[in-house]
């Protein structure tokens, strides 16, 4: 395996885990080299969208430990998803013990340590009973699957260009956008397109009643700083970022003052540093934010340099994950 220049796409492993939901209760897991699934075709998943998934990621550290980030996280908001899609939502145990599996099921396509890619686990609930009518699924499955990889974005820790996108909503004020279902990145694909035709990798959506606020990028939250101040979006219809959530915590620590509110577009002008962070992004400074209706573009920095405050989150945070760092609020689990 090239390690080093590994990008973010599938990659098979030897194992995956997997538990069915079957008269109130998760079967013990089953281990699997199998790549497939078997469904119903008139299973709730492929009609009503019965899905949630997740995404975290596990790193070799600086000492030869594997470290999962976040994990109990990930966990909860699987289990908000499928609270609101009305799923059975796996147990916290499930889930530890199925990522912890399926990690050490595949320990050597965990990336070796100084190659900067590490090993992501993604979780995957599936609503497999057969309805017609437009009724939650009475059988469930919850697969958990991981995969080798490097930088979401092929700029890696360079700044990214974005558009924003005033045409289409990748979800809606009162609708799914705070829980993590599939149906948010098929709204995502159409506009995702036309940007990267346009040569951005990532769109920034808007909030969908009045496209006044930032609301995300198509695959992480968006953050600025200015004066010394972390910003970021408030609003019903983005997804809280596991990233974003520990990074605030960072930069409360470097003496940052953190903002959790609405923000404006038109605030963009203010920003000395932008970034789109997630568990696949990571943190991604922003150096070009295109406005298309308005033929404006917004330079970040020097545009191309990542910014200083974006380059000391991000390496506090590598840090950690990684085991180069102390973890003082044990966001690792160590396997
Ligand atoms: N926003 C969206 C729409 C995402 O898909 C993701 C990725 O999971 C994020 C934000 C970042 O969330 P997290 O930091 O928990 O990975
Ligand atoms: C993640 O950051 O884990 C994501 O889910 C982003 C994308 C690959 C869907």
């Amino acid at each position: 395996m090239d390690w080093g220049n590994l990008g973010f796409g599938y990659i098979k492993t030897d194992w995956n885990v997997r538990s069915t939901w079957r008269d109130g209760a998760w079967s013990p897991l089953e281990m699997t080299d199998s790549e497939y699934l078997t469904l119903h075709m008139a299973s709730t998943c492929l009609h009503y969208g019965q899905e949630a998934f997740e995404g975290l990621k596990a790193f070799r550290g600086a000492d030869g430990k594997v470290r999962i980030f976040r994990l109990e996280e990930n966990a909860r908001r699987m289990i908000r998803t499928a609270e609101y899609t009305m799923m059975a939502p796996p147990t916290m145990e499930l889930f530890r013990e199925a990522c912890v599996e399926a990690v050490k099921r595949n320990e050597k396509y965990i990336p070796p340590y100084g190659t900067g890619a590490s090993l992501y686990i993604r979780p995957l609930l599936i609503g497999t009973g057969a309805q017609v009518g437009v009724k939650p699924a009475k059988e469930y499955m919850f697969v958990v699957f991981v995969t080798p990889v490097g930088p979401y974005y092929k700029e890696g820790f360079r700044p990214i260009s974005v558009m924003v996108d005033r045409h289409h909503d990748r979800s809606a004020p009162l609708g799914t956008g705070f829980v993590k279902v599939g149906g948010n990145y098929a709204a995502s694909l159409l506009s995702g397109a036309e940007a990267a035709r346009a040569n951005y990798p990532s769109v920034l959506y808007l909030d969908a009643c009045e496209k006044k606020y930032i609301d995300e990028c198509g695959a992480a939250n968006f953050f600025a700083i200015r004066d010394g101040v972390y910003i970021t979006p408030r609003s019903t219809s983005i997804l809280p970022s596991i990233t974003n959530m520990s990074i605030r915590q960072l930069a409360t620590d470097f003496g940052l003052k953190v903002e959790d509110r609405e923000v404006e577009f038109a605030e963009i002008p203010t920003f000395e540093e932008a970034g789109a962070c997630g568990t696949a992004a990571v943190i991604s400074p922003i150096g070009k934010i295109y406005d298309p209706d308005n033929e404006k573009t917004y330079i970040l920095g020097d545009g191309v340099t990542p910014g200083p405050w974006c380059v000391k989150l991000y390496d506090a945070l590598r840090a950690i994950q990684y085991g180069e760092a102390p973890d003082p609020r044990n966001w690792n689990t160590i396997i």
